[in-house]
C-alpha cells in the first residue's frame, strides 16, 4: 500500500510508533524514524532492516525548535521526497489542575501541540510547491502527500489528572481540522488518530515504575491498577489494544484507502466514547 512512498514516523522508538514504523515498512514504504531514546530508536532500524526493510534514524527531540527542519532536511537528503508525516511522538506528565505546575502545563504543549505545528510548517516548503507545479502540469497532485497527527480520548473527552494533556490533545485536533482546510485545495490530506487504552509503555501499571527522561527530569508514567482496571470494564471490546491494532488505525488514514478522507479524527478505541 506504500510502495516507494516515504514515511515519517516521531516516537518510534518503541510502543505505537515504533508498530507503525514496522507495518509502514512490511508495506513498502521507507521509512524515517525519530525518537528521543537513540538506543530504542535503533532496535526499530534493525528490526525493519533485518526484514528486508528500509529505515533510517533520526534521534534527537521533537520539541527542539531547530529540530522539524532538521528531520525534513534529512529525509529529503536520503530518499528525495517525503510522502507521509506521523506526529506521534510524546509522553505523560499527569497531576491533578490544583497541583500541576507551569512546567508541567508547557511541557505538554509543547510535546503534544507545538512540535506537530513545526513539523508541518517545516513540510511546506517542500510540499506546497510542488503539489502547485504538479497540479500545474498535470491538473492533480502526481505524489500522495498526507498528514496523521496523534490525538487520545483524554484530549476528545477530558480525563481526571490530565488537564495539560488533554489540552494538547485536543489542541492537535483543531490544528488537523485547520491543515486539512489550509491545503486541501493542494491535494494534501491531515487526519488525526485519537486512541483510547493502548498497551504501551504509557499506560502500564504505576507499580512497574515506568520512566521517561526529558533533559533533567524523571518523569514518572503508568497509570493506576484501579484505573486500568475500571478501564477494560467500560471499554465495549473489554480490553486494551496492541500497539499493532492501534498502528493499523494511523495506516489506513494514510493509505490510498482513505484518499478522499481530510480533517476527520479516527478514534481507535475499542468502541469507548460511543
Ligand atoms: N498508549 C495509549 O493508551 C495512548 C492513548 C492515547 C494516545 N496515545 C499517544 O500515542 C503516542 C504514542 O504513545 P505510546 O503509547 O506508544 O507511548 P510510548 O511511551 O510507548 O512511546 C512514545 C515514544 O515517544 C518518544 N518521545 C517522547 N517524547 C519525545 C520527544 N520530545 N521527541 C522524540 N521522541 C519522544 C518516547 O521516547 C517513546 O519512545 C503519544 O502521542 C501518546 O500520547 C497513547
Amino acid at each position: 500500500m506504500f510502495k516507494d512512498q516515504v514515511v515519517i514516523v516521531t516516537g518510534a522508538g518503541r510502543g505505537i510508533g515504533a508498530a507503525a514504523a514496522k507495518l509502514f515498512a512490511q508495506h513498502g514504504a521507507k521509512v524515517v524514524v525519530n525518537d528521543l531514546d537513540a538506543a530504542a530508536l535503533k532496535s526499530t532500524v534493525v528490526e525493519i532492516e533485518s526484514a528486508g526493510g528500509v529505515a533510517l534514524d533520526v534521534p534527537g527531540s521533537v520539541t527542539d525548535p531547530d529540530f522539524p527542519d532538521e528531520l525534513m532536511k534529512l529525509s529529503m537528503e536520503a530518499f528525495g521526497k517525503i510522502n507521509v508525516l506521523v506526529n506521534n511522538a510524546g509522553y505523560t506528565w499527569d497531576g491533578m489542575i490544583h497541583k500541576m505546575t507551569d512546567e508541567q502545563w508547557q511541557a505538554m504543549l509543547d510535546v503534544h501541540a507545538t512540535a506537530p505545528f513545526r513539523m508541518i510548517r517545516a513540510l511546506a516548503s517542500y510540499w506546497r510547491d510542488a503539489a502547485k507545479a504538479e497540479i500545474q502540469n498535470t491538473g492533480v497532485p502526481q505524489q500522495p502527500r498526507c498528514i496523521v497527527n496523534i490525538s487520545s480520548t483524554s484530549g476528545l473527552h477530558g480525563n481526571i489528572g490530565q488537564a495539560n494533556y488533554a489540552t494538547g490533545k485536543l489542541g492537535i485536533v483543531g490544528l488537523t481540522k485547520t491543515i486539512a482546510k489550509e491545503w486541501g485545495n493542494l491535494g494534501i490530506r491531515c487526519n488525526a488518530v485519537a486512541f483510547g487504552l493502548i498497551d504501551t509503555r504509557l499506560t502500564q501499571s504505576k507499580h512497574q515504575n515506568e520512566r521517561i527522561q526529558i533533559g533533567e527530569r524523571s518523569i514518572a508514567l503508568g497509570i493506576p491498577d484501579e484505573i486500568r482496571q475500571a478501564a477494560a470494564a467500560h471499554i465495549p471490546l473489554g480490553r486494551a489494544a496492541t500497539p499493532e491494532e492501534a498502528a493499523s488505525g494511523i495506516l489506513l488514514m494514510a493509505s490510498p484507502l482513505a484518499a478522499y478522507i481530510t480533517g476527520h479524527t479516527l478514534e481507535v478505541t475499542g468502541g469507548v466514547g460511543i
